[in-house]
């Protein structure tokens, strides 16, 4: 239950103008959505700490770090509502938690393409993990161009005096994966240009791409030479 008074919820006029229930059940929801996103807040400290671990257990028997870094990230409410909408979902945290699967977010950026399928075969074999879904964007890449390994993860966390299983979604890439991703992302949203102007820059994001993974593919080949004569 929230502890919140109504009066720290609701400005002072809408509490004359709402009735006693409505306001009781606002404080529910507000109060149950609290405890959901802390949950959901929960499972992404479950997933960076096994990643952080095999990181740390990799080093140890190879001598070099396969993650370069972990990024986490929670949906925002309007993100949520947004999605919701968008997917006509009925309005109830049952509806969000059964039908939204990238609330939470962890990313892993990589070194070497081999280390992104090597650490996600790591995590799906762990016990307490169940993969709901996975598409391979390196495999088969987004007709813009787009790479990454995306997995949608169950994961346990332990609270006071139960267990719930929470939906992450995973995106493993390699540092030029995440070069393409995050300037392609800053692009597309300048929207207000010439048709001809979106035409250009969409294929010339495209050809950086196809830059991209050929730089990937060249960087793998060299440390397995150079780890062939090691
Ligand atoms: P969403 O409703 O957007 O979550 O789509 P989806 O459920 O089909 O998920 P998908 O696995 O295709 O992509 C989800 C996430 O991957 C996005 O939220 C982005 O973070 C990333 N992503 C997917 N496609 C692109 C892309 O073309 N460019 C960039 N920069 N990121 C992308
Ligand atoms: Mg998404």
């Amino acid at each position: 239950m929230d502890t919140k008074e109504p009066r720290q919820l609701f400005p002072e006029k809408l509490i004359e103008a709402l009735d006693q229930e409505t306001i009781q059940a606002f404080q529910r929801l507000n109060a149950s959505s609290r405890d959901l996103m802390s949950c959901y807040r929960c499972a992404i400290m479950e997933i960076e700490t096994k990643f952080r671990v095999l990181n740390e257990r990799f080093s140890l028997h190879h001598d070099r770090n396969p993650i370069d870094a972990i990024q986490n990230r929670l949906k925002s409410p309007e993100s949520i509502l947004d999605k919701m909408v968008r997917k006509n979902l009925p309005f109830t945290l049952e509806a969000i938690a059964e039908n939204i699967f990238d609330i939470a977010g962890v990313r892993v950026i990589c070194s070497f393409i081999d280390d992104i399928y090597m650490l996600a075969d790591c995590l799906l074999q762990q016990d307490d993990i169940r993969l709901i879904r996975r598409k391979d964007y390196i495999e088969n890449p987004k007709p813009n161009g787009y790479r990454s390994l995306h997995l949608i993860v169950e994961v346990p966390i332990f609270l006071q005096d139960e267990k719930r299983l929470m939906k992450v979604e995973v995106q493993l890439r390699t540092i030029a994966m995440e070069f393409w991703a995050n300037l392609e992302h800053q692009l597309r949203y300048k929207k207000d240009l010439p048709p001809e102007v979106i035409a250009k820059t969409e294929a010339q994001l495209y050809e950086c791409a196809k830059l991209s993974s050929v730089l990937d593919t060249h960087m793998q080949d060299i440390k397995d030479t150079i780890e062939s004569h090691s």
